[in-house]
């Protein structure tokens, strides 16, 4: 290729770059895999590497890769970063409007735009001739500090807009100076992602999604940041000026409501805004976001309402750091205060010992909380937890509650320090710290706690599914001593169920035909259900996709393994050391002798084709009445479709049962055609 042919593939491959990076992190509709836009962007990296004097601050190739700084640089604000006052209740937000109606009677008139309040971090971003050349956080208002390497990472974040080349008039033409503010945080969902994967590595799993975000973002190496899943939400213009010599068609956006339309043609991410035309409509909307609110996939603490008219606004003034012109109007708390009454020890499947606080209980945003998760012994010490204190507790979305710290004031004395166990909670062998992790582990293999757990993740839903087996049952089979592993349930004898508390002859035959059409289940569910470290639903199914057996994956090198996408040394070391244990080969034997021995379907291309769902993409979403959603799942790839885990575009069906909840609005939103199990079952005839 000529130089001039490779300068064009070189545009064209940013282009389409930034323009699935668009579709993917700010529309939420992925158009190509991850793998096409890693290639994509391998070509991309190939080409600068020959031609390194073509390297621009806005390539896609420049999100990673700043060198690690020793401090961050101090950055002054164009105009101030200022902060919101708040309103608690509807009659707090109808005193704000009195109160600056005094300083200007217009406001009586005015309209109004309300937005979610995000928990994150406020970050400002400047955009010179519409890249991306410098990013800070908030600081005082006044200055903030250079995280621009950082910021790079996000992948929502343009770094370059307008994000088309679009040349139609729909698209703006940015000034040549524009700065812009938004909101820097992490999704519930990716969040506890995060927390699976470290948890999954032995490391110490994060507080809450707000601290996360913000250490994420004071990282002096951006390499860490960019393992952080941030996301970023622009509602703001700060500064706007244009080089005279180009003047851009138009001054800056009249209106709130304009600046957030503008921002999303640019290509940045905005919040969802609702245009309001009274205080009465801005309270409604108000309302009716607070009922969604259990929905979101983010955290938000309340809705600011702000006057549309950015004249308005700026006439209106400041009061010490907060605006006139606009008010957090907040959410009932989260969280509360209540007595830590004690602190208990969990054993996990893996010997792991998380501690966990016992609740005087207390209700939080309409649900009634006994027990916090305190994360780890460390994190005990580090707020100084002390039974007896007055703790704070928070509870957000679908995450666990757990406690925030202590209410110091409230200390009479009484309170006792914590002094975690030296042996096993349930087998009193004495407890082990491996190096470099900061968990507390049991390594007694033969822990009952821990084999009730293994049992427990075995019959469950997304593994064996084994109905009617419940913790209460697991606890009593192996006290009884009638399980020692795993594989004991397959030569479970009617007679010996039969002599356990509870349970009559209809129980017992139940019980046992449920585990014996657990034989039938597939090879990437008996490899979830085995809990080999790191291997959850999604490793399994590609280690099925890959191996035929058990026996060919006990066979497997580290190198075989990590040859998979997806699957990283740690993961395949946890693999090729489970099938190492002589323990776990005597559970392998005897699930063998057991015909417990799925052998992986590969379902051959051509009789693919033939399939009834061939070509389709679907979601399940919400509880259907005759499947688990991971039956639905096997259901719907068994007859040739495809299952993926967000609505977009692509989506074919949306199959949708009770209580579906943000994705069967999403599909409405897309005019993706929504349909029941029943259509799902007759279209797969
Ligand atoms: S507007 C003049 N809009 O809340 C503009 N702030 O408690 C003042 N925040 O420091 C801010 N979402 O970090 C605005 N949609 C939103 C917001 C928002 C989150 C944060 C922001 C601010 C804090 C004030």
């Amino acid at each position: 290729m000529s130089d001039t042919e490779l300068r064009q593939r070189l545009e064209e491959l940013r282009q389409e770059l930034r323009f699935h990076n668009y579709q993917y992190h700010v529309l939420d509709e992925p158009i190509i895999s991850d793998y096409e836009y890693d290639q994509l962007l391998l070509e991309l990296r190939q080409i600068e590497e020959q031609h390194p004097e073509w390297i621009t601050p806005d390539s896609p190739t420049q999100r990673t890769g700043a060198p690690p700084a020793d401090k961050f640089e101090k950055v002054r604000h164009p105009s101030p970063i200022l902060s919101l006052s708040n309103a608690f209740v509807a009659e707090d937000v109808y005193a704000w409007l009195e109160r600056i109606a005094k300083v200007d009677e217009r406001a009586l008139e005015a309209d109004f735009v309300v937005e979610p309040k995000l928990d994150g971090l406020s970050v400002v971003l400047h955009y010179r001739d519409g890249v991306f050349v410098q990013g800070a956080t908030r600081g005082d208002g006044e200055i903030g500090e250079d995280i621009t390497g950082n910021l790079r990472t996000i992948r929502a974040l343009p770094l370059r807009v307008p994000v088309t080349d679009d040349t139609s008039s729909s698209v703006p033409h940015p000034p040549s100076y524009l700065v812009v503010r938004g909101e820097a945080f992490i999704r519930l969902p990716d969040f506890e992602e995060l927390n699976c994967k470290q948890e999954a590595a032995g490391e110490k799993t994060y507080v809450n999604p707000r601290n996360t975000a913000a250490g994420a973002l004071r990282q002096l190496d951006s390499s860490l940041t960019a393992q952080r899943p941030l996301t970023l939400l622009v509602y703001q213009i700060v500064a706007w000026q244009d080089d005279l010599s180009t003047p851009s068609p138009s001054g800056p956006p009249a209106t709130q409501y304009e600046t957030i339309a503008y921002l999303r043609a640019l290509g940045f991410p905005t919040p969802e805004s609702t245009y309001c035309a009274n205080l009465d409509e801005a309270i409604a909307a108000h309302h009716a976001w607070e009922e969604r609110r259990q929905e979101l996939d983010f955290e938000i603490d309340g809705m600011v309402i702000k006057i549309n008219d950015h004249q308005l606004f700026a006439d209106l003034g400041v009061v010490g750091k907060d605006p006139r012109g606009a008010v957090a109007f907040k959410f009932p708390a989260e969280e509360v205060t209540t007595q830590l009454l004690d602190i208990g020890v969990n054993v996990g499947r893996t010997g792991v010992l998380t501690p966990y606080a016992v609740l005087d209980p207390v209700e939080v945003g309409g649900v009634v909380v006994r027990q916090a998760t305190l994360h780890n012994f460390d994190y005990i010490f580090e707020k100084d937890i002390r039974v007896g204190d007055r703790v704070r507790v928070k509870r957000a979305g679908d995450v666990i509650p757990y406690v925030i710290g202590v209410v110091e004031a409230a200390r009479t004395g009484q309170e006792q320090p914590y002094t975690p166990p030296a042996t096993c909670p349930d087998c009193d062998q004495p407890v082990e710290r491996i190096e470099g992790e900061v968990a507390w582990y049991c390594v007694n293999a033969a822990c009952p706690a821990q084999l009730v757990r293994n049992i427990e993740h075995f019959v469950s839903r997304g593994a064996m599914d084994i109905v009617g087996l419940g913790v209460r049952i697991v606890k009593q089979l192996v006290e009884e001593g009638l399980v020692s592993d795993v594989a004991d349930l397959y030569t479970l004898e009617r007679s010996a169920l039969l002599s356990l508390e509870g349970f009559a002859e209809k129980k017992a035959d139940n019980l046992l035909e449920a585990i014996a059409v657990s034989k039938g289940q597939p090879l990437s569910r008996l490899l979830t259900a085995l809990g080999v470290r790191g291997v959850g639903e999604v490793v399994a199914t590609d280690l099925a996709g890959r191996y035929p057996d058990l026996e060919a994956l006990a066979a497997a090198s580290v190198e075989g393994l990590e040859s998979i996408e997806g699957i990283g040394p740690n993961i395949a070391h946890a693999i090729v050391d489970w099938f190492q244990r002589p323990a776990n080969q005597g559970v392998l034997r005897k699930l063998r002798q057991a015909g417990v021995w799925p052998t992986a379907e590969i379902i051959e291309t051509q009789h693919a084709a033939s399939l009834p769902l061939n070509g389709l993409t679907f979601v399940v979403t919400g509880t259907l009445p005759g499947f688990t959603r991971q039956q639905a799942k096997e259901f719907i790839q068994t007859h040739g479709g495809k299952v993926t885990g967000s609505v977009s575009k692509k989506t074919d069906y949306l199959v949708a049962g009770e209580k579906a909840g943000s994705k069967l609005s999403r599909a409405e939103e897309l005019g993706v055609s929504v349909i029941g199990e029943d259509e799902l079952r007759e279209m797969a005839r």
